[in-house]
């Protein structure tokens, strides 16, 4: 389906659009996994770094969707990619990725990666519509150093 023309893609801004965002994550089901790196401290922190790949899509009066990127100087990452429910399958996810994808691009970003549970199968067929490879050989490791 075609995105709609009012529909428009713009960085996101602390603290002005915290709450909005959060709140669509809270409505975004079981593949967004709300932890502390959520809270505002942490979000702050974030975007002190790559404030220009954290994107929201919006209507003229509400935030639909969101995409926080990142890039350390090899990798990319994309985190809490969103949709509100009730615009999904109309291209939103397109957009926000293709928007991040060409600010990860002019930074120098070769090759990104994601985490997706294994039973977001939503959010597997987007990715895998994208072109996305499933590293299916490598464990996913994490550690808190704190
Ligand atoms: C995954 C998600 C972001 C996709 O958003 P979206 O705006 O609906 O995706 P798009 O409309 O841009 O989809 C583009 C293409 O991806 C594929 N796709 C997207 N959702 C799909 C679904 N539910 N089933 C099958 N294919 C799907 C299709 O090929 C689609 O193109 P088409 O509609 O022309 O067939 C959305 O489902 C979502 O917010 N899910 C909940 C949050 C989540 O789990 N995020 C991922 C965290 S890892």
């Amino acid at each position: 389906m075609q995105t709609q023309a009012r529909i428009s893609i713009r960085p996101f801004s602390f603290p002005e659009d915290y709450k909005d965002v959060y709140t669509l994550w809270e409505r975004s089901g079981d593949g967004i996994h709300l932890r502390r790196s959520d809270s505002p401290a942490e979000i702050e922190k974030k975007i002190a770094r790559d404030p220009d790949l954290f994107l929201l899509a919006e209507t003229a009066d509400s935030v639909i969707g969101a995409v926080m990127g990142g890039f350390d100087g090899r990798r990319g990452m994309m985190y809490h990619l969103a949709v509100a429910p009730e615009y999904r399958r109309k291209g939103v996810a397109n957009l926000l990725v293709d928007a991040l994808e060409v600010r990860l691009k002019a930074k120098g970003c070769i090759r990104y990666y994601l985490l997706v549970t294994k039973d977001n199968e939503e959010a597997i067929r987007f990715y895998q519509a994208r072109g996305w490879e499933n590293m299916d050989d490598l464990y996913a490791f994490a550690k808190d150093l704190d």
